[in-house]
């Protein structure tokens, strides 16, 4: 079993202040956040992308705090000393600072988050600032914001023009003078990304698909495995096919039982003769 202290938000500043990458994935269920965490994950995020990779929806929106917060609570009992982070979902945080407060309470209340994610830019800074000064770390999210698909007109690059950069530039400062502790950048260009993690005084700055020059990276755990059948976004790089493996155990298992070679003895349990004799006495 890995043996290490509970990464905190002290450690993960003490990493940016050392120039060490910080290393964050999503994940929704218990064995799954067993085996982040035996590898040393330091941050893990229960990703609304749960309606998407595990639920079949075709967007995040279905998406209900309850649905975030029962697998919010199987991850924590999985990674116990991760930097859990509980993504906000759709309409969770949009309609008032209190429905805020309230929904990033129960991220930390019921399912032990260390923080919580939002996505949004200037327009969110309230938000941000509430939760934070409720106590509860908030980090923000900009670029492709999955929750705004359809207003962004679908999943693709943000910030590729001068003025679109320039904005999420300022919302990134604006997000880090509202409380933000941290920023995830999703699907932004990587100089873009290097002046937003410059201009960083007191954020730590995190990639999806957004380059190298952040505090860290983030991965989505489905696209990392082949897990996710719809699509494999391009920033994803593949470190295992177990998709592949699966469908090929899967379909020797239908095989067996249908040749009837599964089971074999070993895969059975049995009962003494004389216990079966009495039984037959019995019946
Ligand atoms: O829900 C999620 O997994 C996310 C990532 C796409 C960043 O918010």
């Amino acid at each position: 079993m890995l043996d290490r202290n509970k990464i905190t938000i002290r450690t993960l500043f003490d990493k940016v202040s050392k120039g060490k990458p910080i290393s964050w994935l999503t994940c929704y269920d218990y064995p799954t956040a067993h085996f982040q965490e035996q590898a040393g994950i330091d941050m893990i995020l229960v990703g609304d992308s749960l309606g998407m990779t595990m639920l079949g929806y075709d967007t995040t929106l279905p998406v209900t705090m309850n649905d975030m917060i029962r697998h919010t609570q199987a991850v924590r009992r999985g990674a116990p000393t991760a930097f859990l982070v509980g993504d906000m979902p759709y309409m969770s945080y949009q309609p008032s600072n209190e429905t805020a407060i309230r929904n990033a309470g129960r991220f930390m209340a019921e399912a032990d988050c260390d923080s919580i994610k939002l996505e949004g830019g200037g327009e969110m800074a309230d938000r941000i600032q509430a939760i934070a000064n409720a106590g509860i770390p908030a980090m923000g999210h900009l670029g492709l914001t999955p929750q705004s698909v359809s207003a962004l007109g679908g999943y693709r690059v943000q910030g590729r023009g001068a003025l679109q950069a320039k904005k999420i530039i300022d919302d990134a400062k604006t997000l880090e003078n509202a409380g933000a502790f941290s920023i995830l950048l999703e699907m932004v260009p990587d100089r873009v990304t290097k002046i937003i993690t410059e201009r960083a005084e007191d954020c730590i700055i995190m990639s999806l698909g957004s380059g190298p020059h952040a505090h860290g990276q983030l991965l989505i755990y489905h696209d990392m495995f082949g897990l996710y059948p719809k699509f494999k976004p391009r920033m994803a790089k593949v470190f295992g096919n177990a998709g592949e493996i699966l469908l090929k155990g899967l379909t020797q298992y239908v095989e067996e039982v249908t040749d009837k070679t599964f089971p074999q003895p070993e895969n059975w349990f049995t009962i003494k003769d004389e216990d079966y004799d009495q039984l037959l006495e019995l019946l």
